[in-house]
């Protein structure tokens, strides 16, 4: 059983968002996790070319492979993440998720799993926008969203950290200077094991 994490990360937050929720897929017995990135574009790679920091970042994906349509067709649940532009997921994602017309033609995506997360500069800047707006595609592709219950540790706070019913969240700050809490970890690991566990049931 494949469970396709596949993210966008320029910073690195998303990155570790992507690890945690892997991981707890991994946790799921018969899972196995498959770690994508989506495509940077030509023009934004120019640019990470004169940002140290982003360049540390990008040189720390290099070994992950860009998703393709196959990783996309052969997983049995995916879990998209994307740092919010705007209050919405990345172009890069986005570029993948539209490049999907063939596996929407031939209903390849109906039926699995699918669950979103998303990092934010600030506390507000959008991220129940980001993670309801990632899930429209995924809804047109005939996937079976997937959220995290209440009843996972952690998701009832009022302090300035991530962690939505409509997905795992972390807040970068605005410089990028704040990383993943340790709470933002166990929700963004629970979501692995939820879209796992289901992927699990639906196959029977
Ligand atoms: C063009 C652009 C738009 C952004 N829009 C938002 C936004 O609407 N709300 C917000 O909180 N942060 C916004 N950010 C900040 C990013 O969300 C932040 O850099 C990101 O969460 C870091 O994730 P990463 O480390 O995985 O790249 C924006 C950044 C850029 C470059």
């Amino acid at each position: 059983m494949k469970i396709l994490v596949v993210y966008y990360s320029m910073y690195g937050h998303t990155l570790e968002m992507a690890k945690a929720v892997a991981a707890g897929a991994e946790s799921v017995r018969g899972a196995e996790v498959v770690l994508r990135r989506a495509e940077e574009f030509e023009k934004v790679d120019k640019i990470i070319d004169g940002n140290e920091f982003a360049g540390k970042i990008r040189d720390q994906q290099k070994d992950i492979p860009v998703c393709s349509l196959d990783d996309l067709r052969e997983a049995d649940a995916v879990i998209f993440g994307s740092p919010t532009r705007y209050g919405n997921m990345t172009a890069q994602l986005k570029q993948l998720i539209d490049s999907t017309a063939d596996l929407w033609m031939n209903g390849e995506m109906e039926g699995k799993p699918a669950g979103c997360f998303t990092s934010t500069a600030s506390m507000h800047g959008g991220q129940e926008t980001t993670l309801l707006t990632m899930m429209v595609p995924l809804i047109h592709l005939g996937m079976i969203i997937v959220g995290v219950p209440y009843s996972v540790e952690g998701m009832i706070h009022t302090e300035a950290r991530g962690g939505t019913p409509y997905g795992p969240t972390t807040v970068a700050g605005p410089t990028g200077e704040l990383q993943p809490t340790p709470e933002d970890i166990v929700i963004a690991k629970a979501l692995g094991k939820r879209v796992a566990e289901t992927a699990k049931k639906l196959r029977g």
